[in-house]
């Protein structure tokens, strides 16, 4: 519990030893190009005519960066405000508050921990705090949630059902542009939708550590609110690019299991959080999740004798299993599947 980095960062002058990075994987230079052609994209317009123009938006943004943000989403602006104060005070929280959820065993329904995803395989420390827990069905995962701060289950409900709408419909644009048929998306493919919230505190040091490596997601696709500090970065064409904190937008990114499902065609990429000296930065991460027992696989109307399916059948559960041992490396998190055409 006293690893938590939210409760000892203010008594320390220097970046501890344990999270010091090696030279190669430090951020380098921190202020990198805060991408203005990460596409935001206006969902108020995706109605009507104008619905096939922002299909392909979405599809491009997709394709080219697998990353963009949406604006108009129809999350109301009071309840994304009323979540982040909500996750900033539950961070603040007096230690004794936090220690009830603290654990270091990962199959725990709600946990809040430390550092990086994997920590058998991570020898160096990364600068976050993280609380996760499920969100769907909303009654049966509510029992396990925090009660403090006392609105907590209240807030995170209403905006957990309001996220869940969001993913869906942007997932129902995405069947559209990809051709698959309606529904697709709906059923087992996104059941299972996990709530992570990053917590990083001013760093003493950001030259030397991350808030989190770099990865992709693991999931179907992700929607996360990082509010008005920036911290995300996006690997494309050989550098790092910032993407530009909009307070009442979401970023949407394209996790693995759709870049398998469209057969390669949309994108799933690298991405990191660096940390500043002056704020802290907590964001909320939406991961929609197909259910361990689905079966993942190239759409079918996606490939062709001339189009072959770049990967093989697998059910999502092997998929987590080996993800979390490649330890986060994306070339060795997606080999066991890949079919050499
Ligand atoms: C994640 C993630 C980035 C951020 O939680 O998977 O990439 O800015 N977070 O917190
Ligand atoms: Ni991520």
């Amino acid at each position: 519990m006293e690893k938590l980095v939210s409760n000892w960062y203010s008594t320390v002058q220097s970046l501890p030893e344990s999270y010091v990075l090696p030279p190669d994987q430090r951020p380098g230079k921190l202020i990198v190009p805060l991408c203005k052609t990460i596409p935001v994209i206006d969902l108020g317009k995706a109605v009507g005519h104008d619905q096939s123009n922002i299909v392909q938006q979405i599809l491009d943004a997709s394709q080219e960066f697998g990353f963009f943000q949406v604006i108009n989403h129809g999350v109301s602006e009071n309840l994304m405000e009323d979540t982040r104060s909500l996750f900033k005070d539950f961070f603040n929280m007096p230690d004794e508050d936090k220690a009830i959820f603290y654990s270091e065993d990962s199959s725990k329904g709600c946990r809040l921990y430390t550092s990086s995803f994997n920590d058998a395989k991570i020898k160096v420390q990364y600068w976050r705090d993280n609380l996760r827990h499920p969100c769907h069905p909303l009654e049966e995962c509510m029992q396990l949630w925090p009660q403090k701060p006392t609105r907590y289950r209240e807030v995170v409900g209403k905006y957990s059902v309001e996220v869940r709408e969001l993913s869906l419909r942007i997932l129902r644009l995405i069947c559209e542009g990809l051709g698959l048929q309606p529904g697709y998306f709906g059923d087992e493919l996104t059941k299972f939708q996990l709530l992570t919230v990053n917590h990083y505190p001013p760093c003493p040091d950001p030259s030397l550590t991350l808030g989190l490596p770099k990865h992709c997601d693991p999931n179907l696709i992700t929607i996360l609110l990082q509010g008005d500090v920036y911290g995300l970065q996006v690997f494309k064409d050989v550098q790092w690019i910032g993407i530009e904190p909009l307070p009442n937008a979401f970023v949407v990114n394209i996790g693995h299991q759709l870049q398998i499902i469209s057969n390669g065609k949309l994108k799933s990429a690298e991405h990191r959080a660096v940390t500043n000296s002056k704020e802290a930065r907590t964001t909320i991460v939406t991961l929609i999740n197909p259910s361990f027992d689905s079966v993942i696989e190239s759409a079918e109307d996606l490939v062709s004798e001339c189009n072959p399916p770049l990967y093989r059948a697998f059910q999502y559960r092997e998929f987590l299993q080996t993800y979390s041992a490649s330890g986060g490396d994306t070339k060795t998190a997606l080999e066991p599947y890949k079919l050499h055409v």
